[in-house]
C-alpha cells in the first residue's frame, strides 16, 4: 500500500494529495508540523505531541485548527487505510491559503495535511549497537527553534552535508555549544556518567523522545545535567548520544571523523537504549 494523505477534509493517496500554491505553508513557510511513530498500530506519545503542536499554533497565532479528538479521529482513519502497523504519521497545519501578502489574511481556515507512511523502526536495533556517526556544523537557525516550523532550510543544508560526508546526522554548534542535530536531540555523557544535555530554551526543539529518555533516567537514578556544553566538551566526552521520534535512541561513535570515547556505544548509552526500547514496546505492544 503506498502512504496516504489526509488534506482538509479528503482521505486518498499521497500522489493525487495536494494543497493550493497559495498555501502559505508552501509561500512562507508559515506552518507547523509534527512526526508521530507508530508502531504495533498504536500512536507513542500521542499526547505529547498534540500538546506541542498546541503550544507552536499558540504562539503563532494559528486559529481554527481541529480539536484535539477530532485529530485523533483523522490519525486513526488514515493509519487504517494506509494497512501499515509501523510507520510515522505526518501532520502539518499551515495558516492557510489566501493572495500572497506577508501579514495575516483575514478570514481564512488552516491547511490541515496528515500523511502516513511506513517506517521500519526494527533498523534502529542493529543501529543501537553499532552506533552511529556525526559531523558538527554551525548552527544557522533563527531564535525560534523551539517552535516545529517547517522553515526547515538550514537543518536540510546542514543533513545533506552530513550525508555527503557518510554521516547519520549534523551536530549544530552556536557560540561554542552544541545546541541539537539537524534533526534530534544531543546529549554528552560526562566523565562522572552523568546525561548533560541542553536545556529546553529557544534554541532547541523541546523533543518528545527527550522528554522520554529524561524521564526514564531520572526513573532510573542517572544524574542529568541539562546545561549547553561545547564542542570541545563533546570531543572529550566519553559517550555521545541522540533522541528522535525516528531513532528513540542512537549512540554516536564518531564527531567529525575521530572515535568518541572507544569508539563504540558505552555502558550508559546501552543501558538508555534497553530502557527506552522497553518503553515503545509497553506502551505500543510492538515486538520488533
Ligand atoms: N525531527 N530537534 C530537531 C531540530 C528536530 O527536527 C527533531 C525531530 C528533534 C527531536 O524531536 P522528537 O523527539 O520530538 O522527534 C529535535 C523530526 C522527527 C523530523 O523533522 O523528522
Amino acid at each position: 500500500m503506498p502512504a496516504v494523505a489526509y488534506v482538509n477534509g479528503r482521505y486518498g493517496p499521497i500522489a493525487s494529495a495536494g494543497v493550493s500554491v497559495e498555501d502559505r505553508g508552501f509561500q512562507f513557510a508559515d506552518s507547523l508540523y509534527e512526526v508521530v511513530a507508530f508502531l504495533n498500530g498504536r500512536f507513542l506519545d500521542w499526547d505529547k505531541h498534540l500538546w506541542r503542536l498546541r503550544r507552536g499554533l499558540a504562539a503563532l497565532f494559528i486559529e481554527g485548527a481541529p480539536g484535539d479528538a477530532a485529530l485523533l479521529q483523522i490519525a486513526r482513519r488514515l493509519v487504517a487505510m494506509s494497512r501499515h502497523t509501523d510507520g510515522l504519521l505526518y501532520i502539518q497545519v499551515s495558516r492557510g491559503a489566501a493572495k500572497r501578502d506577508h501579514g495575516f489574511p483575514a478570514g481564512i481556515a488552516p491547511t490541515l495535511v496528515l500523511t502516513a507512511r511506513r517506517f521500519d523502526f526494527a533498523q534502529r536495533l542493529p543501529q543501537l549497537e553499532k552506533g552511529v556517526s556525526a559531523i558538527s556544523l554551525p548552527d544557522q537557525r533563527w531564535a525560534r527553534c523551539d517552535l516545529k516550523t517547517t522553515g526547515l532550510l538550514p537543518a536540510v543544508l546542514a543533513k545533506q552535508e552530513a550525508k555527503a560526508a557518510g554521516a547519520f546526522e549534523a551536530l549544530f554548534v552556536k557560540e561554542g555549544e552544541v545546541t541539537e542535530g539537524g534533526s534530534t536531540n544531543m546529549y554528552m555523557v560526562d566523565g562522572d556518567g552523568r546525561i548533560v544535555t541542553h536545556p529546553v530554551s529557544a534554541r532547541i526543539l523541546p523533543g518528545i523522545a527527550r522528554d522520554t529518555l529524561l524521564d526514564l533516567a531520572r526513573a532510573a537514578q542517572m544524574e542529568v545535567v541539562e546545561r549547553p556544553f561545547t564542542l570541545e566538551e563533546a570531543r572529550a566526552a566519553p559517550e555521545l548520544f541522540l533522541t528522535s521520534t525516528t531513532a528513540p535512541i542512537l549512540p554516536i561513535v564518531a564527531l567529525d571523523g575521530a572515535p568518541v570515547g572507544e569508539g563504540r556505544p558505552g555502558p550508559v548509552s546501552r543501558r538508555l537504549g534497553e530502557m527506552v526500547w522497553h518503553e515503545v514496546r509497553s506502551q505500543t505492544g510492538w515486538r520488533g
